[in-house]
């Protein structure tokens, strides 16, 4: 069992998002003690933002010059990791209503197309193997009603590129109301860490 881990939050101290992508990779190691883990701190060291040059250079498979080569092989290595392992976890809270910024410079580093997607005649088609992917969801806020809902546009996007790929096996452990001032923030975080176990035991075992 090969897990490649991500963290998206720039933020270290008391992070939920941290904290429960940490506690299903334990979780998925309990099961599995021979694990190999990945882990990629994309909120303490974000990827490059896809500049053109870099852009140009995939799609010719040339670099101009070494800045360029550098992020080139980075996006490589990304996409390299992803395909390589057999799970997928991800830290990712919420910033202004969609995913933070460290973890969208990820996302356009991996969808690629020709590489992790292609444009058919019937529509995008993903290029990866699918294999689990277990997002750890957070948020200040609650978004149960459906107007809510329209402004969650972390979650549902997510998915949505990790389809694009062809990862269509995700599921989300969420603690909404995580507001670092909420009294009800601890019992937010323990109830998605209580619903860690059942989750793994349904998608892995
Ligand atoms: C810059 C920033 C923007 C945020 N935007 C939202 C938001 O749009 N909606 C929301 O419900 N919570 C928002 N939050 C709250 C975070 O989603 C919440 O605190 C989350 O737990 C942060 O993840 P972390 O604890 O792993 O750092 C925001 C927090 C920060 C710092």
């Amino acid at each position: 069992m090969n897990i490649l881990h991500l963290d998206s939050s720039p933020l270290t101290q008391n992070s939920s998002s941290r904290r429960l992508s940490r506690a299903i990779v334990d979780e998925i190691c309990r099961h599995f003690p021979q694990a190999t883990i990945t882990y990629r701190d994309l909120g303490r060291n974000p990827p490059a933002h896809l500049s053109e040059d870099t852009f140009l250079a995939l799609i010719k498979g040339a670099a101009s010059d070494a800045q360029t080569e550098r992020e080139v092989a980075a996006i490589h290595r990304s996409i390299d990791e992803l395909r390589r392992c057999d799970a997928v976890v991800i830290g990712a809270p919420m910033f202004n209503h969609s995913v933070t910024s460290q973890l969208k410079a990820w996302i356009d580093q991996v969808c690629q197309a020709k590489i992790t997607f292609s444009f058919t005649s019937a529509g995008a088609v993903g290029l990866l193997e699918d294999k689990p992917v277990f997002i750890a969801s957070t948020r200040g806020g609650i978004y149960a009603t459906s107007a809510q809902r329209e402004m969650d546009h972390q979650e549902p996007y997510l998915q949505a590129t990790l389809r694009l790929m062809g990862l269509n096996n995700s599921h989300i452990i969420r603690a909404e109301g995580v507001d670092k001032n909420n009294p009800g923030r601890e019992r937010s975080e323990n109830n998605a860490l209580n619903d860690i176990p059942a989750l793994i035991q349904k998608v892995l075992l």
